[in-house]
């Protein structure tokens, strides 16, 4: 016999809180899309591969495909539509315009949100870390230097260590 259940989760997203029906098995990634008409968050493998679907979840970057949204229930979540103060961009945003570090833009949201997380995690030091800590958001394009070289920007110019 199928399941019909659903269960209430309570999220605040962008600062605005949610109380959704959710069946079990529905994704954060889903769930932000289509249910609470948040498309700048994309889906890309749908299988934590690509990194596309990167939201913060409580200040830390989590893969929005492979999270079950009733599991975040209470969570705080920044989507890419959340990240900029009113129309001033998040220094990410801009840097990203700056360095030309997008050509489709596809994977662009979940870079963003990645590297905000990213840079608060506080564990890369050089450009080689950098590298590292921000190789599971995949550009198709060709556009990884100018990712690297918009986020080296925010990194030496804003603070973070
Ligand atoms: Fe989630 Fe690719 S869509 S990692």
């Amino acid at each position: 016999m199928e399941n019909n259940s659903s269960i209430s989760v309570s999220l605040t997203i962008n600062n605005k809180d949610y109380r959704l029906e959710l069946r079990p098995w529905v994704s954060l990634l889903d769930a932000l899309r289509e249910r609470v008409g948040l498309t700048g968050t994309k889906k890309g493998c749908d299988h934590g591969q690509c990194g596309a679907c990167t939201v913060l979840c409580d200040g830390r970057r989590i893969l929005s495909c492979l999270t079950l949204a009733v599991t975040k229930n209470g969570s705080s979540i920044i989507t890419i539509e959340g990240v900029a103060e009113g129309f001033e961009l998040h220094p990410l945003q801009k840097a990203f315009i700056e360095h030309d570090a997008f050509q489709c833009g596809y994977c662009t949201p979940g870079q963003i949100c990645s590297a905000i997380g990213m840079l608060q995690e506080g564990k890369a030091r050089t450009r080689g870390e950098v590298k590292e800590l921000m190789s599971g958001n995949l550009c198709r394009c060709g556009a990884n230097d100018g990712i690297i070289d918009a986020i080296m920007q925010v990194k030496e110019g804003s603070g973070y260590e």
